[in-house]
């Protein structure tokens, strides 16, 4: 079964061919970075515009690369939520045209599961076996930090998400008030590697570092922005030498992975959680990476994170998850039912589960 996924929901305009929900027959994303990069973040209607540009040739090129015709298809899965609304439009609505026109079934995926699958894309076997889960989901990107717990029954519970800035977000805008470019998250990992992470202190919030408890309600939650205060602050009316920018951006970086570690493992006691998983382009940070890894070590849980090129915003991943949702005939027969939303509701987890 080849399922074409179209996924819009950012700065990125990607299809893929995917072929029984595992095998990549075609991969092509087109990147708007370049365009956004004057303003240190994406702007949400000139993203929806390059998207309207480029949806086309995209789509055109992953099916010639997957020497396929619609006709040969099963079906389309597009990204419908959550993601700039007008972003997501221009995928839906394509993805809408495609299906109907091809009499394909179209399958809506939210974005959160896109990057879970993504992360077991390789090796999807693993989704069934019961010693996986239950599952902490770590997604943080540009636009989403969230904490997702998927437990052996196939329920998804939203732990927490940020309550301001995205993770990627706390990242892109450092640099930005550095004026080291866009996007700012791998600009500040290459310097973080020449820097000093104790040189500066940066808040933690909603860690309870501060001695003050943290609410029972933000206890899984995130909140960046006041690390970039502290950041703006600090290197405010400052001239700052090459070290002191990568001392700034290595202990600006400690202080958001240590956040997300802590709150990560605390999960993992609280809900004895066998797999952590890291997606979105955060988790191609080195320090994020490595910092989970020796903590899931210590709690003796498995570490999954996605290779760079399904961690970052790809269509495979919504090509894969579609896969299920056709094969288990979890769909709308209304194509025009499928809309762009804002929601983060993961709803039913469409993949096997492992055999009690
Ligand atoms: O998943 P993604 O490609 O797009 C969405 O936002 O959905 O993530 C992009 C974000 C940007 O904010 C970027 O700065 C961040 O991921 N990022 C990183 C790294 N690579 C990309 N952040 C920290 N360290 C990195 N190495
Ligand atoms: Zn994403």
């Amino acid at each position: 079964m080849k399922i074409l996924g179209i996924e819009t929901s950012c700065d990125e305009t990607a299809a893929a061919v995917v072929e029984n929900g595992n095998h990549v027959v075609s991969s092509v994303i087109s990147s708007q970075i370049a365009k956004h990069a004057c303003y240190g973040g994406v702007i949400p209607e000139l993203a929806a515009r390059e998207h309207l540009a480029a949806i086309q040739p995209v789509v055109a090129q992953a099916m010639a690369e997957a020497q396929c015709s619609f006709a040969d298809l099963s079906g389309v899965a597009v990204t419908a939520a959550p993601g700039l609304v007008p972003a997501l439009l221009v995928g839906v609505t394509a993805a809408k045209g495609i299906a109907t026109a091809a009499h394909k079934p179209l399958i809506g995926v939210n974005h959160f599961l896109g990057h879970i699958y993504g992360a077991f894309l390789e090796n999807t076997e693993q989704l069934e076996q019961s010693e996986t889960y239950p599952i902490l989901a770590m997604v943080v990107s540009g636009g989403h930090t969230a904490l997702v717990l998927i437990t052996e029954d196939g329920q998804s519970h939203l732990l927490g998400s940020t309550i301001d800035d995205a993770a990627g977000e706390a990242f892109d805008k450092a640099a930005k008030i550095m004026n080291l470019g866009y996007p700012g998250g791998p600009i500040i990992d290459r310097l973080a590697a020449q820097g000093n992470p104790k040189a500066y202190h940066f808040p933690r919030p909603l860690t309870g570092t501060t001695g003050k408890a943290v609410p029972e309600e933000h206890l899984y939650n995130f909140s960046f922005s006041g690390v970039k205060t502290s950041l703006l602050y600090a290197v405010k009316d400052r001239q700052l030498s090459e070290q002191e920018i990568a001392d700034v951006a290595a202990s600006y970086q400690e202080a958001i992975v240590e956040v997300l570690t802590k709150k990560a493992m605390m999960a993992c006691r609280q809900y004895r959680v066998r797999t952590v998983l890291a997606s979105g382009g955060v988790a191609c940070n080195r320090g994020l990476r490595q910092a989970l890894e020796a903590a899931c070590k210590t709690h003796q849980c498995r570490f999954v994170v996605a290779p760079p090129k399904y961690c970052t915003d790809n269509a495979a991943m919504i090509a894969g998850v579609g896969f299920h949702y056709l094969r288990k005939g979890i769909l709308t027969d209304d194509r025009l039912a499928v809309n762009a939303r804002l929601s983060l509701n993961l709803g039913q987890i469409p993949w096997d589960l492992p055999k009690k």
